[in-house]
């Protein structure tokens, strides 16, 4: 049932997010959470038929470029938000202050520590699981439920799981069900 692409990256991006929704549809899933940091896979997944559904943009959080910037603009954001997508900008759940740490003292701690194993499904499958806590962790999908995220390499998508997320301060309950598709390298 994975769909395996060869390579990662933006190219795959149409291709993982119609996975997606004709997964949604079987499993009758409402709920989908993406990531988007300037806002093109929002955009591709707003053309698609996605009437009905939950879908939540989590984006970069403020300054991850430039301090004072945001990657996803005011204008982007409106866009999504009239075609029925929102956006959710916050702390990023693995980086947080494990990455302040590192950079100022050296070292890895427990946050890095998690995502670097989830890379060895490659770097889709560590950004499922990071959109999914914090959305859940915002309130913008329903706790207790399946739901699908779908992330990329840097840049669009190429990676969806069917997740049942847990919240942050919870994390070992997070279940990931279902690989719908993931690069088989990177
Ligand atoms: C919270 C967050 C964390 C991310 N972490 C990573 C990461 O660790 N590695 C990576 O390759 N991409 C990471 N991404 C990029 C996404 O997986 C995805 O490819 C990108 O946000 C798509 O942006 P676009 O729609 O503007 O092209 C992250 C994105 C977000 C929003």
């Amino acid at each position: 049932m994975t769909t395996y692409f060869q390579k990662p990256g933006k190219n795959n991006t149409d291709n993982t997010l119609k996975l997606a929704l004709q997964r949604a549809k079987e499993l009758k899933i409402k709920d989908i959470v993406l990531a988007s940091s300037k806002g093109y896979t929002a955009k591709q997944i707003a053309k698609m038929d996605i009437k009905g559904l939950n879908v939540v943009c989590v984006t970069h959080h403020a300054g991850f470029e430039k301090p004072g910037q945001m990657e996803l603009n005011d204008e982007t954001k409106k866009l999504l938000e009239i075609k029925g997508v929102k956006v959710f900008r916050g702390t990023h759940y693995f980086s947080g202050l494990a990455r302040a740490m590192r950079m100022e003292f050296g070292g890895i701690y427990t946050g890095e520590i998690a995502a670097n194993v989830y890379r060895t499904f490659g770097e889709g499958m560590k950004v499922c699981v990071e959109i999914a806590i914090m959305a859940l962790d915002a309130g913008l999908i329903p706790f207790g439920k399946e739901i699908i995220a779908i992330a990329g390499t840097g840049v669009g998508a190429d990676t969806a799981v069917v997740i049942y997320p847990a919240y942050g301060r919870k994390f070992f309950e997070t279940q990931i069900a279902e690989i719908i598709c993931k690069p088989r390298q990177w």
